[in-house]
């Protein structure tokens, strides 16, 4: 029988933290022969609520999961483990400025990148969902410095599965058949989903699109403001979908992409593309025994780089407020 992966989860008592449990103790998250042991890491005023949804798990019976274990502490909650997810973040409230946003969100995600560096097993994979995702994951990598850096990586899977499914509506074709799709840049309102090297069933997707007018004007900002569309039809902010894209890009990234395909991931640029080394960027990546690489050669139009630069701009900026601040 196989050792159990341990997976640590942050934020577990909160939304997608209720939808992503489950499916990782199912064996969604690595495979359904890979036992698993559950780490919940919540602040003191989350800590019933994960114990409830941790009797749940346990009413479910799961095979594969084999113990869970609820803390309000980093240490404690990091402690020999093989994947983390941090779900657990600091919303921005109504009014709040950007170097609020950022400070709040630094203390949370340095403790936590130092209870990493200080815990964790040898082979941590750290997947950051909390938002500002990739200025989060700066943070938490920034404080583990033993920790190689690539291991640091931020969510756009969502805004990858979303793009998918809106070019699959448009073309009338299957998710299935869609290649090669790619999220550049922040996980934020100027990320830029890029359809020129997708295939749809073999050909060229801005070639089956032919319509500039709707790339810009109705997929792109579709894809991108596709959050605060969830908030308003649902009152509540996508948990689901959050909870299944995390599930998706931890799978990949320990299962490997399929060939002649690649998936998006927040990763720390190693200068590809133009993106300045160390941003942690959304790339087109392929991953193979566990490691990802940054797919290389496309050709970038003029229409892709002024928008992958403004999204890069951004991811900038951040870095810059968060060095400002002292959290990097
Ligand atoms: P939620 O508010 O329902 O849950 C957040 C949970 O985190 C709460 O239970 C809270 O007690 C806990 N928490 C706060 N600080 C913590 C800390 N220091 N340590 C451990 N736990 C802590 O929020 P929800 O809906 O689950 O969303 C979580 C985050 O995911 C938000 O930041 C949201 O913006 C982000 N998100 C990211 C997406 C992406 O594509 N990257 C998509 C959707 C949401």
């Amino acid at each position: 029988t196989r050792t159990p992966v341990n997976v640590t989860v942050t934020g577990a008592a909160g939304q997608i933290g209720y939808a992503l449990l489950f499916r990782i103790a199912s064996g969604h998250l690595l495979g359904a022969d890979v036992p698993v042991k559950l780490r919940l890491l919540e602040i003191p005023q989350g800590l019933k609520a994960a114990e409830g949804t941790a009797m749940e798990l346990d009413d479910c019976a799961f095979p594969l999961l084999q113990g869970i274990e609820i803390t309000d502490d980093p240490n404690v909650g990091f402690d020999g483990a093989n994947v983390a997810l941090l779900v657990g973040a600091r919303p921005r409230t109504k009014g709040m400025e950007r170097g609020d946003l950022l400070s709040a969100n630094g203390g949370i995600f340095k403790p936590q990148g130092k209870a990493i560096n200080d815990n964790a097993a040898d082979d941590i994979k750290v997947l950051v969902v909390g938002n500002p995702a990739n200025t989060n994951a700066l943070i938490a990598q920034a404080a583990a410095p033993d920790v190689p850096a690539e291991r640091f990586t931020a969510m756009t899977r969502l805004d990858h599965n979303r793009a998918l499914s809106q070019l699959a509506k448009k073309t009338g074709s299957a998710v299935s058949d869609i290649k090669r799709l790619t999220i550049w840049g922040n996980h934020s309102a100027t990320q830029y989903p890029d359809i020129f090297h997708a295939e749809i069933a073999g050909k060229n997707a801005a070639e089956v699109v032919n319509d500039e007018k709707w790339l810009a004007d109705t997929f792109i900002p579709t894809v991108a403001k596709r959050g605060a569309a969830i908030i308003e039809a649902r009152g509540a902010s996508s948990a689901a979908s959050a909870a299944n894209a995390a599930i998706d890009h931890v799978h990949t990234w320990v299962n490997g992409t399929a060939a002649g395909d690649w998936t998006s991931m927040g990763i720390p640029s190693d200068g590809s593309y133009g993106v300045p080394e160390g941003l942690i960027s959304s790339f087109p990546v392929t991953c193979k025994d566990g490691k990802y690489e940054i797919v290389q050669g496309l050709d970038i139009n003029e229409f892709s780089r002024a928008r992958i630069d403004a999204s890069v701009q951004e991811l900038k900026e951040e870095r810059d407020a968060v060095r400002e601040l002292g959290l990097i």
